[in-house]
């Protein structure tokens, strides 16, 4: 049996001396030392044993398990360290590769359209003002000079939340709410972005909800020409130095005279063509001189002071600067057309 055990002794600690790695180790700890193992095997005959020698088979079985046990312990030391070098080398970080770029986020078009207007006008001396979405029917309508049962109303499908609040239909209630914060003291000069509804069907060209800026100039003395020159201003600036612009007679209850204003078609350089619909002309805005009836609603003296106001749609004018052809396209967030209009910082 000593030999027996001996021989194991041997041949286990040159298996183990020649293990490849962890895993061929660990199938020898298993074959050599588990409980089915030859040295577990051996062990169950000391049954057969005379006392004297039964004591020193035992000691011998721990040694021989012991020593096979230690090998087995330096081994596989070795072979982690080994692993783990291996591990090194194969991970070997090249510094001075070009990092993965980081994505970054850029402005909704239409954010940026609207910024670039405010900021063109910001430096003209405006500033920015806002109003609440949900309006009352008085500043969206009647303090625009739109009475109960005016039927330019009807130029504005609305949504009515109850018989004197709604969503409102433009921005202008916005000028009507700082005339009457301004208690009749001018001057006024305000620029208003906002969102707007309207009950129409959504479709290429309409939206039931969509964007307005809105512009109000009050002061003493302010004329038709402050208005083209504004606008003169503002057309070139936003679409190029080389863009005319004309002013159509047309109509809005809350300014008289009230005027649209087309600018140049850039496609084809005003001869006709399928954008400008073979006019040569882009509707792009409606505007007019506030109408005393509004100025006198709102408190001010209509001799003493006179004013403009102008209103336009982000979308159409981002569509045409960019050539959008679906106004959908602003609201359904797909990532592929919002990334599209550049990064801004
Ligand atoms: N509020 C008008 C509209 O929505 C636009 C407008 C604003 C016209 C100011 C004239 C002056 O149609």
């Amino acid at each position: 049996m000593e030999d027996k055990l001996r021989s194991l002794q041997q041949e286990a600690i040159e298996k183990v001396n020649e293990a490849q790695d962890l895993k061929e180790l660990n199938n020898i700890r298993v074959a050599y030392l588990g409980k089915k193992g030859p040295v577990t095997e051996a062990l169950k005959g000391m049954g057969k044993l005379s006392a004297e020698e039964r004591p020193k088979m035992g000691a011998l079985a721990n040694e021989v398990r012991g020593a096979i046990t230690e090998t087995i312990e330096a081994k596989q030391a070795v072979l982690e360290k080994e692993a783990v070098e291996k591990k090194l080398q194969s991970e070997t970080i090249d510094v001075t590769l070009p990092g993965r770029p980081v994505k970054k986020g850029n402005h909704h078009p239409l954010t940026m359209i609207v910024e670039e207007i405010e900021d063109l006008f910001i430096g003209m001396g405006y500033t920015v003002a806002e109003g609440p979405e949900v309006e009352k029917d008085y500043y969206n309508f009647e303090a625009l000079n739109l009475p109960k049962g005016h039927p330019a109303r009807d130029m504005q499908d609305s949504f009515y939340i109850t018989e004197e609040t709604l969503l409102r239909t433009h921005t202008s209630p916005v000028q009507a709410r700082t005339m009457e914060l301004a208690k009749g003291k001018g001057p006024i000069k305000i620029i208003c972005p906002g969102k707007v509804y309207r009950r129409d069907t959504d479709d290429a060209t309409h939206s039931h909800q969509f964007t307005q800026i809105e512009g109000l100039v009050i002061d003493e003395n302010i004329r038709m020409s402050d208005l083209k020159g504004t606008l003169n201003v503002f057309a070139k600036k936003m679409f190029g130095e080389d863009r005319e612009i004309r002013l159509r007679p047309s109509f809005f209850p809350f300014t008289e005279p009230s005027v649209e204003m087309d600018i140049s078609c850039k496609i084809c350089g005003g001869k006709g063509c399928r954008v400008c619909k073979g006019t040569g002309w882009i509707e792009i805005l409606g505007a007019g001189m506030v109408h005393p009836n509004v100025l006198e609603m709102a408190g001010f003296d209509s001799k003493k002071y006179t004013g403009f106001a102008f209103g336009m749609g982000p979308e159409r004018i981002a569509m045409l600067k960019y050539g959008i052809d679906d106004i959908r396209h602003f609201y359904t967030n797909d990532t592929r057309f919002v990334t599209q209009f550049g990064t801004e910082e």
